[in-house]
C-alpha cells in the first residue's frame, strides 16, 4: 500500500477517480495507529465519543477541550490518514468569530488538520471565514446528530422531495463556501447519489447510500463492540464485543483457579553472589554465570 500521507488535495482529487475514501473515527492512539496501519485515509475524532467512549446517550455535552484531548491521542499515533476533529455543539453556532476562534484552537491544541461542522446554509458563513484563515472544512449535512432534539430523534433526513431539496440546498452551501467534502448522514441512498453527482467536491455517506465518494463509520461500530444502538446503515467487519467478553471470562477463570500467571510470565530473581574464594590471602569474587542480563527479564 502507498504510505504517502493523505492531503486535502490529495481527497479532493478522488471525486475525479481513484479509491473511494474509507474514513472511520477514532479516539485513543491505540485505535489511532492500528486503523492508520489498516489503511483508512481518513481518521475522524468525532463527537461521537460522548456517547461510544462516555456514555452519554447524546453529543451534545462534548466540549471543545475533550475533543483537543482526544485529537493529540490520535494524532500521535497516526502517520498516513488525514486527522480531522469535530467542532462541539455549541463551539461554532453562536457567531462567525466564535467559530473562527475554536477551529484556530482545534488546529493550534488538538493536533488537527481539518475540522468537521455539521449545518449546511445557516452555516456557510462560518464555514467560509474558517476556510479564508487557511483552515480545511468538512461539511456535514443530513442527519446532524447535534440537532437530535430539533429533528425530535436520530431521524433519516430527505425522505420527501421538499426535504430533499433542503438537504441538496445544504450540501451545495457546504461546497460553494469552500468545504473540501462533505459528510452525508442519515438519508435515502437516492438522494446521496444525486448530491454526489450534483456538487464538485466528495462526499463521505454514512447511511446515504453505495453511490457516495466515500463511506464513514464510528470504529466501534464496524468492529462490534457498540452494542446499545445498531442502526441499519452500521454492519460489523468483526465481533470484537463478543471476543472481548469471552477473553476476559477466561481472564477472570485463570485468575481465580490459579493458573494465571505461569512461570512463562513471571520473572526470575537475580542469582545469588557466590561467596569468596579463599586464594592463599586474597579474596577472588564469583563471577556471575555467563549470559546473565538482568536488562530482559525486566521488561
Ligand atoms: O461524530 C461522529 O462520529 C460523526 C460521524 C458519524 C460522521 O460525525
Amino acid at each position: 500500500m502507498n504510505d504517502a500521507k493523505i492531503t486535502v488535495p490529495a481527497l479532493l482529487a478522488r471525486k475525479q477517480g481513484g479509491p473511494k475514501i474509507a474514513m472511520l473515527t477514532a479516539y485513543d492512539a491505540t485505535m489511532a495507529r492500528l486503523l492508520d496501519e489498516g489503511g483508512a485515509d481518513v481518521l475522524l475524532v468525532g463527537d461521537s465519543l460522548g456517547m461510544v467512549v462516555q456514555g452519554l446517550p447524546n453529543t451534545l455535552p462534548v466540549t471543545l477541550e475533550e475533543i483537543c484531548y482526544h485529537g493529540r491521542a490520535v494524532a500521535r499515533a497516526t502517520h498516513r490518514a488525514h486527522v480531522v476533529g469535530d467542532m462541539p455543539f455549541m463551539s461554532y453556532q453562536s457567531s462567525v468569530e466564535r467559530a473562527l476562534e475554536s477551529a484556530g484552537q482545534m488546529l493550534k491544541t488538538g493536533g488537527f488538520e481539518a475540522v468537521k461542522l455539521e449545518g449546511g446554509v445557516r452555516f456557510a458563513e462560518h464555514i467560509r471565514a474558517i476556510v479564508s484563515v487557511g483552515i480545511p472544512v468538512l461539511g456535514h449535512v443530513g442527519l446532524l446528530p447535534q440537532s437530535v432534539h430539533a429533528m425530535g430523534g436520530f431521524r433519516v433526513q430527505g425522505k420527501a422531495d421538499a426535504d430533499a431539496e433542503r438537504v441538496l440546498a445544504d450540501a451545495r452551501a457546504v461546497a460553494d463556501a469552500g468545504a473540501y467534502a462533505v459528510v452525508l448522514e442519515g438519508i435515502p441512498s437516492e438522494l446521496g447519489q444525486r448530491i454526489t453527482e450534483s456538487i464538485s467536491i466528495p462526499t463521505i455517506g454514512i447511511g446515504a447510500g453505495p453511490a457516495c465518494d466515500g463511506q464513514v463509520l464510528v470504529c466501534y461500530d464496524f468492529l462490534g463492540m457498540y452494542p446499545s444502538l445498531k442502526p441499519k446503515f452500521v454492519k460489523h467487519f468483526a465481533e470484537l464485543g463478543a471476543q472481548i467478553v469471552a477473553a476476559t471470562q477466561s481472564y477472570v477463570k485463570e485468575v481465580r483457579e490459579g493458573s494465571f500467571p505461569d512461570a512463562a510470565h513471571g520473572f526470575a530473581s537475580a542469582p545469588k553472589k557466590q561467596p569468596a574464594v579463599e586464594t592463599g590471602g586474597k579474596a577472588v569474587l564469583g563471577l556471575p554465570p555467563k549470559g546473565y542480563g538482568p536488562a530482559s527479564e525486566d521488561s
